[in-house]
């Protein structure tokens, strides 16, 4: 689709969710879900990138995802390493660069390798960013950033919320639209303080359907909401 008439968020958000009904519908065992949804989630984070979108946070593994079958938590984390051996060559000729959100305990230590080596590897890269939120909790986050604060001993008073957000996993910009696809309408935990003033979306289609029409739509409807960010319209 061509965006020139639409407007374009600088930071959108993805929920990615549904793999396990998308899975079930078609008598499939859950992991095929996740398959199917991982695949979808590389090509549709370049086609998001290449229309102008600066940064791309996707929830793929929140800190409560733990709680699941072993065998479904182990097939994730699986994923997560086969990313960085099967994908890096892709993020680099896309020039994207690669960031995560979250705690490391307790990942697996392959999984905490095989992250670091991709964050170091596309460092460099100018052509957007996509930001990982694995093993990743809204709450856990901005108590992380209060204890690295308490640790520094920095002098607070005078501060802004701009100070404080230094301290988040990532330095990034505010959320302008936040998609959480299969048709559940819950923030689920996800980037608390940066979903202050997102345009939320929630189609209802499963994660592995989601394809680039799909986003085209958001788009088109993200350009149509009035952000008055608690203002008046003039
Ligand atoms: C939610 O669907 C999805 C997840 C918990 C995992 C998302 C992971 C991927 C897309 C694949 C791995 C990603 C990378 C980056 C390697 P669900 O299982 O909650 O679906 P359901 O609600 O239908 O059960």
């Amino acid at each position: 689709m061509d965006y020139s008439e639409l407007k374009v968020p600088n930071h959108v958000a993805i929920i990615v969710d549904g793999n396990g009904r998308w899975a079930k519908e078609r008598g499939l065992p859950r992991i095929k879900g996740h398959d199917a949804g991982f695949d979808n989630l590389i090509k549709l984070s370049k086609y998001i990138l290449s229309k102008g979108v600066k940064v791309l946070s996707l929830y793929v593994f929140s800190t409560e995802n733990f709680k699941r079958d072993k065998a479904e938590v182990d097939h994730l984390m699986d994923l997560f390493v086969l990313m960085y051996k099967s994908k890096l060559r892709e993020f680099n000729e896309n020039n994207i660069r690669v960031v995560f959100s979250g705690r490391d305990e307790p990942l697996p230590q392959k999984v905490i390798a095989a992250r670091d080596e991709l964050v170091r590897e596309t460092a460099g890269n100018t052509g957007g960013t996509i930001n990982f939120c694995m093993n990743y909790g809204g709450r856990a986050e901005i108590l992380d950033a209060v204890k690295k604060i308490v640790a520094s001993g920095v002098d607070v008073s005078d501060w802004e919320e701009k100070d404080f957000a230094k301290y988040l996993y990532q330095d990034l910009p505010d959320i302008d639209l936040m998609i959480r696809t299969s048709g559940e309408l819950r923030l689920s935990n996800f980037l608390l303080w940066q979903n202050s003033y997102a345009e939320f979306y929630f189609p209802k289609t499963y994660f592995p359907d989601f394809h680039e029409a799909d986003f085209d739509q958001a788009i088109v409807e993200y350009t149509k909401r009035d952000r008055r960010f608690g203002g008046i319209k003039k």
